[in-house]
């Protein structure tokens, strides 16, 4: 998979509407009817995720470090009153359009103790994932899970859960997603879209990994520019919240795409969003 040829673009820096743009549907609320499909790929990874914790909502012991690491939600681990772990929020983790899934593989090491879903709409893309090549030989980590999904669709459905307090999102990936890099395909970025106040609700961390840097930095002012908007609304407060876009070195790639790209010897890009709250 060498020679991965590098972004071309007839755009040389942020996009000259992302302002307008993003604080446009900072405010809104995408409203397309979901598909019927997501909603029931949605159901599967709700049962995927009952089981994982257990019939009884018991969540698999805690190993390691603090709560990235463990299924237990801060309330319970922190004693809050009428925190059990029978009505606590699922901590769940998203690989958002995850391939080939084999970064969902590497997420799901890095958190044993939390399901992670990694979701894509392309058949043949996921029908690899957890193949050996993925594993080296090892067994599919059991909080891994794929599923075939509409992204803009199933966000909003996750976005519902940790409102309603069911699932709490501490770690959300999203690596390499198709930059768009036309000018004139701008709005099918995932920060120009009407989506993306959705995603940014979402996880306590967002990580965007890219091999653009344009597409990272319009990410991350499209982060900042959402949460001025929201807080300018009293919606939410900027409090706590740090914004990192940065270049980076991936030692042992992560995903075939960051793999092309390092042996293409690309500079990558990431885009860090943390809020001190979860979601
Ligand atoms: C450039 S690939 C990157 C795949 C993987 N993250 C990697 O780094 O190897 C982008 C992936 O996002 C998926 N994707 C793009 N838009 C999507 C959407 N709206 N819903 C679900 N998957 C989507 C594509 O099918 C594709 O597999």
């Amino acid at each position: 998979m060498s020679g991965a040829n590098s972004v071309t673009s007839n755009q040389e820096t942020l996009h000259k509407d992302l302002e307008e743009v993003v604080r446009k549907y900072a405010r809104t609320t995408f409203l397309r009817p979901i598909a019927d499909h997501t909603r029931e790929a949605f159901a599967e990874v709700e049962t995927f995720v009952e089981k994982f914790y257990g019939k009884n909502g018991d969540p698999v012991p805690a190993q390691g470090r603090d709560d990235m690491v463990s299924g237990v939600t801060n309330a319970i681990r922190d004693g809050a009153p009428g925190a059990n772990a029978e009505t606590a929020p699922r901590a769940v983790i998203l690989d958002s359009g995850c391939g080939t899934g084999e970064s969902t593989i590497h997420i799901a090491r890095r958190f044993p103790g939390i399901p992670v879903i990694g979701i894509d709409k392309s058949c043949a893309r996921l029908n690899k994932a957890g193949n050996p090549s993925q594993t080296a030989g090892e067994d599919v980590p059991a909080n891994a899970f794929w599923i075939r999904a509409e992204l803009l669709d199933f966000w909003r459905l996750a976005l519902d859960y940790v409102k309603a307090c069911k699932w709490t999102i501490p770690y959300h990936a999203v690596y390499y997603p198709n930059p768009w890099p036309k000018q004139s395909e701008a709005t099918r970025r995932f920060h120009m879209h009407p989506i993306f106040p959705t995603l940014l609700a979402l996880g306590k961390t967002i990580e965007l990994r890219t091999n653009w840097e344009i597409y990272a930095r319009e990410f991350a002012e499209a982060a900042r520019i959402v949460f001025d908007e929201r807080a300018e609304a009293g919606m939410t407060t900027k409090t706590g919240m740090t914004i990192k876009c940065e270049s980076f070195d991936p030692i042992t790639p992560e995903t075939a795409f960051e793999r092309k790209y390092k042996e293409a010897r690309q500079t990558l890009w990431r885009a860090i969003i943390k809020k001190s709250k979860l979601n």
